[in-house]
């Protein structure tokens, strides 16, 4: 059966969890508080496995908290109707999470000194795991083709949108002191230093072995064990674990694995004409 998309502001919404009041609620009347922490992201950029970052930077290395409540607890999904719920009854400073591009994020942040950090990852990355997880999620159209969905990915037509505005609006804020970015290849290649980096942005004072646990517990394998974050405890109407995992492999350069050369070829010519403009240099333009 087809899926009946939220539509917001000209944008897809995947219909589990999204509701044109939810997303016009959090886009306009939203409160931002100035002591609020955003995990933003276009998705399958690394959305969970920051979430599970920033929990283990404010439990200092401590696993208890992500082991044993829900990541969506931890960090509400603000712009969807449960999510909200737990946002407003979130005491201060809030961990909160969404996938909203910068032009429908919550009006009241312009005047805050709320803090976002921005991750995202190599877009051929990101089509390949999103390729997956469509398949495995109810809420999203099964792809017909690999080819197909690569298509629409470069056409912007994916739930969530387009990539490329999607990195061109948040990168806008690049410079600001309450925002912060990262690849998810930066965290793949030194995540020790990443988290450091983190947490003096968040200031938040964590020693060496508070880092190394936050390291060892923000780790492939600790967090697809933790079935506070490896979604195995979403109903199966809406994530179907028969079809796949959402930790599926956690590594760079899948791509390769998927793409023809007409299809890099086609990619590349469109990547290079979107993000021009941009004139940033991130670790796969390098690849
Ligand atoms: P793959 O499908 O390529 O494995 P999101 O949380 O934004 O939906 O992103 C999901 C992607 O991040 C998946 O990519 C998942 O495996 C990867 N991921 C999650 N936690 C990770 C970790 N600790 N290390 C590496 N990759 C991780």
């Amino acid at each position: 059966m087809p899926v009946q998309y939220v539509m917001y502001k000209g944008i897809k919404f995947p219909p589990a969890y999204n509701s044109e009041h939810s997303l016009n609620f959090a886009h306009n009347e939203f409160l931002v508080r100035d002591d609020d922490i955003f995990n933003v992201t276009y998705p399958k950029s690394g959305t969970v496995w920051m979430t599970e970052i920033l929990s283990l930077i404010r439990s200092h290395g401590h696993p208890g908290w992500s082991r044993t409540i829900l990541n969506s607890d931890r960090v509400p999904w603000f712009s969807t109707q449960l999510g909200l719920e737990s946002a407003l009854s979130y005491p201060s400073p809030r961990l909160l999470t969404c996938h909203l591009p910068r032009h429908i994020f919550p009006k009241s942040f312009s005047c805050s000194r709320a803090k976002v950090i921005y991750t995202l990852r190599d877009p051929r990355d990101v089509v390949v795991s999103y390729y997956y997880f469509s398949k495995m999620c109810n809420s999203y159209e099964d792809p017909t083709s690999f080819e197909q969905f690569l298509r629409d990915f470069l056409n912007g037509e994916l739930p969530h949108g387009s990539w490329f505005e999607h990195v061109q609006g948040w990168m806008e804020m690049k410079g600001r002191e309450n925002f912060f970015f990262i690849t998810y290849e930066e965290l793949k290649q030194d995540l020790q230093g990443s988290v450091r980096r983190l947490c003096q942005f968040l200031g938040q004072d964590l020693d060496e072995d508070d880092i190394s646990s936050v390291v060892q517990n923000a780790s492939f394998t600790s967090m697809r064990e933790n079935p506070m974050c490896n979604s195995i405890l979403l109903p199966s109407d809406i994530m179907d674990q028969t079809k796949g995992q959402f930790l599926r492999k956690g590594i760079c350069e899948d791509w390769k694995n998927h793409f023809t050369v007409a299809q890099s070829e086609t990619f590349d010519r469109i990547y290079q004409d979107r993000m021009q403009n941009l004139n940033m240099a991130f670790p796969w333009d390098r690849r």
